[in-house]
C-alpha cells in the first residue's frame, strides 16, 4: 500500500465545508495537478471554470437545484468538454463527432479527479456536481459558454466540516472481469451488498434513509434523466454525426 493509494481509498465526498479559504499556493498545486491528466490524441478538450463572484455563485447555485454547498464551498468549479479552442487556432477543423463528446467528456473527467484527488491530499475535500447539467442553456448563457463548449459536472472544494464514512463500493468481482465480460450473479453477494449500503445510508442519516443498492439504482433508473440532452448537445455543435 502506498500513501497514495491509502489517499484515493479514503475518498468520500464532501458536502459541509467550513469558512476556510483555499490558499492561492493549494489552489495552483490542485490546477497543475489536474492539467497533469492524460488527455487523448493530446487534445486537452477541456476548460475550467472559476466561480469566485459572489452573486454568480448563488446564481449558478439556483441552476444546480439549489444544493447549499455550491454557495458554500471555498471553491465551485465547472469542468466543461471543450472544442471551441480548437476551432479558433484551426478553423477547418472537423468537429461536432459523437466520438469527440466521449473525447472531451473522458479528458475532463481525468482532469477532475485530479483535481478532487489532489484535494485531498491537501486535506482539503469536495464533491462532484451533476446538477450543472440540471439547466444547461441557463447556464451556458451566464457563464457566456460559446458553441463548443458544453458543462459536465462542477466540483465544489474546501475545507471540510464533516468525517462521514468511506461510501462501501460494489464487491471488486462483479467490476473486475478477465479476458471476457463474465458478469457474476450473485443474489446472496448482491443482498450481502444491498445490507452494506443500506447500513451505511442509516449510519449517515441517522436511520432517516432506509436504502438498499438496488433500491436506489431502481428509483435512479426509473425514467429518463435530463430529457432534454441530446437537443442541448446539438445545439452546442456536439454529436451532430
Ligand atoms: C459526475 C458526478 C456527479 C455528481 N453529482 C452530484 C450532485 O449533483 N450532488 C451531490 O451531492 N453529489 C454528486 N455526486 C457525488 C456522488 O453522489 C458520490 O460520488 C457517490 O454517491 C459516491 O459517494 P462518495 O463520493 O462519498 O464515495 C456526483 C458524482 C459524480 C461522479
Amino acid at each position: 500500500m502506498t500513501t497514495t493509494i491509502e489517499l484515493m481509498r479514503a475518498h468520500r465526498s464532501i458536502r459541509k465545508f467550513t469558512q476556510e479559504a483555499i490558499t492561492p499556493e493549494q489552489l495552483s498545486a490542485i490546477m497543475a495537478a489536474a492539467q497533469s491528466a492524460s488527455s487523448s490524441s493530446f487534445l486537452q478538450a477541456s476548460s475550467v471554470i472559476r466561480i469566485t463572484d459572489t452573486a454568480l455563485r448563488q446564481q449558478v447555485m439556483a441552476l444546480c437545484g439549489n444544493q447549499d454547498y455550491v454557495g458554500s464551498a471555498a471553491e465551485f468549479w465547472v469542468f466543461c468538454a471543450d472544442f471551441h479552442r480548437h476551432l479558433q487556432w484551426v478553423p477547418d477543423a472537423k468537429t461536432g463527432f459523437a466520438e469527440q463528446l466521449l473525447i472531451g467528456a473522458i479528458d475532463t473527467a481525468l482532469m477532475g479527479q485530479n483535481a478532487l484527488t489532489a484535494a485531498e491530499s491537501l486535506g482539503l475535500g469536495g464533491v462532484f456536481i451533476g446538477a450543472v447539467r440540471n439547466e444547461p442553456v441557463a447556464l451556458c448563457e451566464l457563464l457566456s459558454l460559446p458553441k463548443g463548449v458544453i458543462p459536465l459536472f462542477g466540483l465544489c472544494l474546501g475545507h471540510p466540516d464533516q468525517h462521514p464514512e468511506p461510501k462501501p463500493r460494489l464487491p471488486a468481482s462483479m467490476m473486475f472481469m478477465e479476458n471476457g465480460y463474465w458478469q457474476v450473479h450473485s443474489d446472496a453477494g448482491m443482498k450481502e451488498y444491498d445490507e452494506q449500503v443500506r447500513h451505511y445510508y442509516q449510519t449517515r442519516t441517522g436511520g432517516k434513509k432506509d436504502t438498499s443498492w438496488t433500491g436506489q439504482i431502481g428509483e435512479t433508473l426509473a425514467r429518463e434523466a435530463r430529457p432534454f440532452m441530446f437537443e442541448f448537445l446539438q445545439r452546442q455543435g456536439f454529436c451532430l454525426k
